[in-house]
């Protein structure tokens, strides 16, 4: 099937933003961050925001030297848009147990940061010994608190694809950033 026979007007991907070689060198340098902050006592939870960080989480707990566990949480909030709705929905809860345990949440990209605000609050009631973030991009476009403990790489205000992050479900599967 060719593009045209694809559907009308489907975005394609524009420039390179961050590469393959440069989302490696950065993924690595987390993990050893995260692998030196922890010891085994700690019981680390690595808890990947579905779906966007599923080619992070992959490579990330792959180069995490550290035992840990690793499950996923799904919220909802973009639909096929750009723009965040606000209103994030919680379609599976991880069903590990958090009580007592360090805990990070790996995020693919802070936009508004409305995601986090409304979804740490939810798992901190789940009372885990320590709850930090881990994103591989932040936009900044807002403070938040508490910011994020480790940041892959700071994100231009583009809309950003490849590497699981999504426009319309289109474009995860790239292994590259690009804006669109
Ligand atoms: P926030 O709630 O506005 O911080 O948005 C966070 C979520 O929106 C991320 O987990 C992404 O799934 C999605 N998102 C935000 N910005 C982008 C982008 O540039 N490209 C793809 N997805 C994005
Ligand atoms: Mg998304």
């Amino acid at each position: 099937m060719t593009r045209d026979e694809a559907g009308p007007a489907r975005a394609t991907p524009g420039r390179v933003v961050f590469d393959v070689e440069r989302i490696e060198r950065r993924v690595r340098e987390l993990a050893v961050e995260i692998s030196a902050a922890y010891t085994e006592e700690d019981r680390l939870l690595v808890l990947g925001l579905l779906k966007g960080s599923f080619i992070f989480m992959a490579d990330l707990v792959r180069e995490i030297t550290l035992p840990h566990q690793v499950d996923f949480l799904l919220a909802s909030s973009y639909g096929a848009g750009k723009q965040s709705t606000g209103d994030v929905r919680l379609l599976y809860d991880p069903e590990s147990p958090l009580a007592g345990r360090a805990v990070i949440v790996v995020e693919d990209i802070i936009d508004s940061g409305t995601t986090l605000r409304r979804l740490l609050p939810r798992l901190q009631a789940r009372e885990p010994a320590s709850l930090e973030v881990c994103t591989l991009l932040h936009k900044r476009l807002e403070p938040l608190d508490p910011e994020p403990r480790w940041v892959g790489f700071d994100a231009p205000n583009d809309f950003l694809v490849g590497y699981g992050l999504d426009h319309a479900e289109d474009f995860r599967h790239l292994p590259y950033i690009a804006s669109l």
